[in-house]
């Protein structure tokens, strides 16, 4: 990987967690950081930086997660009273959240800087032991933070990037602005019914769920594969009469008595992007956010939402493009670009392919 056009070559997933006389570790407590520890000891020329990087996310997730989690509680919910950079409100858990994940990167060693939705420019730590770093990091710190009032699921979304940069020299735009297809990482956290950190690396993806009882997020899905096919449709139908032919077409099959894999498919649509693209992920399906006649480019941003979950989909065998392109060749001309996004079960993905052609 690393080159625009290249295809993610799983490395296979090492099954080095199932405990043996040598390796005695049971699988059912691994931790986060005993997952990452053991993953470092099959590449002992690695310098634990990602390691170190996921253990940050981690903690500041779980920060947020104990906020998520009391915010019909205490007064945290509302606005701000501000609007983020492309002129949403910003609730207070968004803010809290940014500065969650900030501050856990800027104190520690592994990240040079950082850019986030809720921040009109990148974040550059120019301190000596940041820029000696190897890596930069991208963020939406709360995703479908419209549903935080109404108890429903949300997420924090992340992608990790090495720097193209010189080390030892602040990072730059340049370093946040490579396609996806460069990513190393890349993962979420979904705030639901239980909270769930989920990454990948071309070795591929794994789930972590929080254990209250001793705070720590335990390997609770390893190896996680996208069925090929499934039966779940996500899209906000509110836009119907604003999508392309394609897309109408597409829909219109999803709701038909469906040949070939046994339809009309169900529709779930959440509107946070984590929980919809988790549930898909997990039990197969497709998910559509397409650009409408009053926003072409739809809604979705590529460097922080849409190019961690294209590279988490295809690590896990699905596929993810903006009705034309695969997602992960996109060369960025912004930070906060907006793309129309479809991705999910390989088979469904070419199903809306074919009616996109035919439109
Ligand atoms: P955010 O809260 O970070 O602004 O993102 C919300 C996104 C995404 O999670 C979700 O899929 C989408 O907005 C829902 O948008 P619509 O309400 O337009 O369908
Ligand atoms: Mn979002
Ligand atoms: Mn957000």
């Amino acid at each position: 990987m690393g080159q625009t056009g290249t295809t993610i070559e799983c490395i296979k997933f090492a099954d080095d967690c199932k405990p043996t006389a040598m390796n005695p570790i049971n699988r059912k407590v691994l931790t986060l950081d005993e997952f990452t520890i053991q993953q470092l000891r099959n590449f002992p020329q690695a310098t634990g930086e990602l390691s170190n990087l996921l253990r940050d996310i981690g903690l500041a997730a779980k920060r947020v997660n104990v906020e998520v989690n009391k915010a019909g509680l205490v007064d945290i919910l509302g606005d701000a009273g501000s609007v983020n950079v492309q002129g949403e409100d910003v609730k207070k858990l968004d803010v809290f959240a940014n500065n969650q994940f900030m501050g856990v990167l800027r104190h520690g060693i592994s990240c040079a800087g950082i850019a986030s939705e809720e921040l009109d420019d990148i974040a550059i730590f120019d301190d000596e032991i940041s820029n000696q770093s190897k890596y930069i990091c991208l963020f939406d710190p709360l995703d479908g933070s419209g549903n935080i009032d109404v108890n429903i699921s949300i997420g924090t979304i992340f992608s990790v990037y090495r720097r193209i940069g010189t080390k030892g020299e602040p990072c730059s735009r340049e370093d946040f602005l490579q396609p996806g297809i460069r990513q190393i990482a890349a993962g979420y956290i979904i705030y639901g019914s239980s909270t769930m950190m989920v990454y990948a690396t071309r070795r591929g993806a794994n789930g972590f769920t929080l254990d209250p009882s001793i705070g720590e997020f335990t390997l609770s899905h390893p190896d996680i594969k996208c069925p090929s096919d499934g039966k779940i449709y996500s899209v906000n139908h509110g836009n119907f009469f604003q999508y392309g032919d394609g897309e109408k077409k597409y829909i219109d099959t999803c709701q038909k008595k469906n040949k070939r894999n046994g339809g009309p498919y169900t529709q779930r649509y959440i509107g946070s992007m984590v929980a919809d693209l988790h549930r898909n992920l997990i039990k197969g399906g497709i998910f559509m956010y397409p650009g409408t006649t009053e926003k072409p480019r739809g809604k979705l941003r590529l460097l922080y939402e849409c190019n961690p979950f294209a590279f988490i989909l295809e690590v896990c065998g699905g596929r993810a493009t903006d009705g034309k392109e695969r997602i992960l060749d996109i060369i960025p001309q912004e930070l906060h670009e907006r793309t129309p996004f479809f991705a999910g079960s390989t088979l469904m993905m070419d199903e809306l392919e074919q009616c996109m052609k035919d439109h």
